[in-house]
């Protein structure tokens, strides 16, 4: 059935006016004034709201094993959540472990992610090298729509990849039209610095935040910039969460190079002073990789993303239970690494971005769906209230309040870091491909809803002799992606 969203303001990343929207079948079919609607149209009343582009998460970890545990939020469970919070797509990590095949992990986060209730995509990690790395690379691309490669720098002994096996990788999305993204902590240092607290004694989870100081975060982006300089390659940093590393994209964008920085709700929100708390529960529950830094890191997250230094505000979504965080009670080293904030983050982000003047309305959609839509190359189709876009729409009621709760979420787990948090804006109904999802509490989206996001490859760099072992790339070429 057709829907008509009559009366609400169309925000754009680069304009707003006052216009209904006619949906038809999944797509956007009109945006105008006064529009008719046809027999059997659903017509929903946006009168004082905003109708805007769905979300776009592009940093979740849904179903995720990782460090003895699995992430508690599958694909079901974190979509639905996000639909409710007014995001209509994710993008996963799938991560093979370390000298699997990408085309076997690649099938079995297809088979985890049939649950999916809205659009979803991934991106491919790659975490060790060797010719079937190379070979596959090629396949990920370009038959299964994946533009990005992820790469941690951190996570020693277990996802690490060194600098030789980063260059390599770099080269490799170069050459394919593909953009490299990086989880950017010197993972040698960490490793040592957590070493080194327990033999002090040190056991909570301070210990967590005290061996991942903004330094060694500060490094790896900057080390990250370098080798994708050297290889042509763009760059996508990954949970920005300091001075150090926004600084350092802000330098290699004003030296041109193509760097792109995504900051999370948490990072802009929450403050190392978490990890004080004397209830271990807490701290623990809070233990994420980069962690929560000081209230001045803030400031430099917001800054960036008001001039434009830093593009996207993600979440990475990775929830564990407060019994799964227990695994580390005696050692830091083991509280599996995640928190959740998919069902927040826009909420949260108006609330604290546009309702202080920080950002635009226009700003909001950019760094919540249209710039991530068009680094990875899925704009106009996603990210934008246009004539044939998908119909991934919120509608944005500015005065609706909402308090976080945990016992009202959700999500599957049994808390909340944004507990007790108050926003001012929330979306009132969120419609999916063409489907209404939930509209006021109301949630609709079923499991299996959700459907795959190809994405095609850039243009790639050109490299004259593009074979394993001899692939270079002119230095200082980066192409792919644009420049929001
Ligand atoms: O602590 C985090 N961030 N857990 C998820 C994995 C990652 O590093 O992104
Ligand atoms: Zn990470
Ligand atoms: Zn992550």
């Amino acid at each position: 059935m057709p829907i008509l969203i009559r009366g609400g303001t169309v925000i754009n990343h680069d304009y707003s006016r006052p216009a209904d929207v006619l949906i038809d079948g999944e797509t956007i079919a009109a945006i105008g004034p006064s529009i008719d609607a046809p027999t059997g149209t659903d017509v929903i009343d946006a009168g004082g709201c905003y109708v805007m582009p769905g979300g776009i998460d592009p940093h979740t970890h849904l179903e995720l094993p990782f460090m003895g545990s699995v992430s508690a939020d599958d694909f079901e469970w974190g979509t639905k959540a996000a639909l409710s919070g007014g995001t209509t797509m994710v993008v996963d990590f799938c991560i093979p472990d370390p000298g699997q095949s990408m085309l076997a992990a690649y099938q079995d986060w297809r088979r985890k992610s049939e649950k999916a209730a809205s659009d979803y995509g991934f991106h491919m990690a790659v975490t060790s090298w060797s010719k079937q790395v190379f070979d596959e690379m090629e396949i990920v691309v370009k038959t299964y729509g994946i533009n990005t490669f992820k790469h941690f720098m951190a996570y020693k002994g277990a996802l690490m990849v060194n600098d030789d096996e980063l260059y390599n990788s770099f080269a490799r999305c170069a050459h394919l039209g593909a953009i490299p993204l990086v989880h950017a902590e010197n993972g040698d240092v960490v490793a040592r610095m957590q070493e080194d607290l327990l033999a002090r004694g040190v056991t909570g989870p301070e210990g967590h935040a005290y061996s991942r100081p903004p330094e060694v975060e500060g490094e790896a982006t900057n080390r990250a910039i370098m080798i994708a300089d050297m290889t042509g390659a763009p760059l996508y940093v990954v949970h920005t969460s300091c001075r150090e590393s926004h600084e350092a994209i802000a330098r290699a964008r004003a030296a041109g190079k193509r760097v792109y920085g995504e900051p999370l709700i948490q990072h802009l929100l929450l403050d190392a002073g978490e990890y004080q708390s004397r209830d271990w529960d807490h701290a623990a529950r809070r233990v994420m990789s980069p962690p929560f830094r000081d209230r001045s890191h803030q400031n430099s997250l917001w800054a960036g993303l008001q001039s434009g230094s830093l593009q996207v505000v993600a979440t990475d979504h990775c929830s564990f239970t407060t019994e799964q965080k227990r695994n580390g009670f005696d050692d830091f080293r083991k509280i599996p690494n995640g928190t959740g904030g998919l069902e927040d983050r826009m909420p949260l982000l108006w609330t604290a971005g546009v309702n202080t003047g920080r950002l635009t309305k226009e700003e909001f959609v950019a760094v919540t769906s249209a710039n991530i839509a068009r680094i990875l190359n899925i704009y106009p189709r996603k990210g934008a209230v246009a004539i044939g876009s998908d119909a991934d729409l919120v509608v944005w009621d500015p005065s609706a309040s909402k308090t976080i709760s945990a016992k009202r979420q959700l999500s599957r787990i049994d808390y909340n870091v944004f507990e007790g948090f108050v926003c001012t804006g929330a979306p009132v109904v969120t419609i999916s491909r063409g489907k209404l999802a939930w509209r006021t509490g109301d949630l609709r989206a079923t499991r299996g809803d959700g459907r795959y996001v190809e994405r095609p490859a850039f243009s790639p760099v050109h490299v004259a002799n593009s074979t394993w072992k001899t692939e270079t790339a002119p230095k200082g070429v980066a192409r792919g992606g644009i420049t929001p």
